[in-house]
């Protein structure tokens, strides 16, 4: 049985199982050993985000922070995770429900929605920065005169969303504060009291 023409087929095989060895080989001699003892430990993450970290300044609630984050760090979870500031909830992660929202410079943001390294020195206001000490403030107090809450999960992103409506000068009619609001989701319904208390700050001139 004449097998010569499968002679070059299998050698051409072995040729490439040869070089791709040596090619494997030569790499791991490449790559410093306590990285290959990580990668097999499944360290190989933690490795890489610890030389991944970013250098970052804010300022939240009147607090200078100096802070090293990575970089797929949402504000949200820098909040939530390193700075222990939980007043601000995470509902959906998917910039749809409100849940998140702070003030930057002024503005409201989704923070789940956004990069923290992409706010070096920008000034964050969280649910916890908003009241003068143990004093209230004016929304804070609306809400719970309005029984703006129910679970109360989606008040401290409606509240925020709620100061900023009125900052923004879009509360002068319940329409007008359904549509500036209608980011902000609330599982129990408490929509109706939440204008109410909208409009009682608005009408009522306070400086918010
Ligand atoms: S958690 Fe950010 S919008 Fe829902
Ligand atoms: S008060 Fe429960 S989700 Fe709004």
């Amino acid at each position: 049985m004449n097998t010569e023409p499968d002679l070059p087929a299998n050698h051409d095989e072995a040729r490439r199982n040869f070089l791709k060895q040596s090619s494997l080989l030569t790499a791991l001699a490449l790559v410093p050993g306590p990285v290959v003892e990580a990668a097999a430990q499944n360290l190989d993450e933690r490795v890489a985000s610890a030389f991944e970290k970013v250098p970052l300044k804010l300022e939240i609630n009147g607090k200078k922070y100096k802070l090293d984050v990575e970089p797929r760090t949402t504000l949200l979870d820098l909040l939530r995770e390193q700075l222990h500031l939980t007043g601000t909830k995470k509902g959906c992660d998917y910039g749809q429900c409100g849940a998140c929202t702070v003030h930057m410079d002024g503005q409201r943001v989704n923070s789940c929605l956004s990069f923290a390294v992409m706010h070096d020195g920008k000034k964050i206001t969280t649910i916890e920065g908003l009241a003068d000490g143990d004093k209230l403030h004016p929304m804070q107090a609306a809400f719970v005169k309005h029984d703006g809450f129910q679970c109360g999960y989606c008040t401290p992103g409606q509240i925020m969303s709620a100061v900023a409506c009125v900052r923004e000068g879009h509360a002068d009619s319940e329409a007008e504060i359904r549509e500036y609001m209608s980011g902000n989701i609330c599982r129990c319904g408490a929509y109706t009291n939440i204008v109410a208390a909208i409009q009682e700050v608005k009408n009522g001139g306070q400086k918010v």
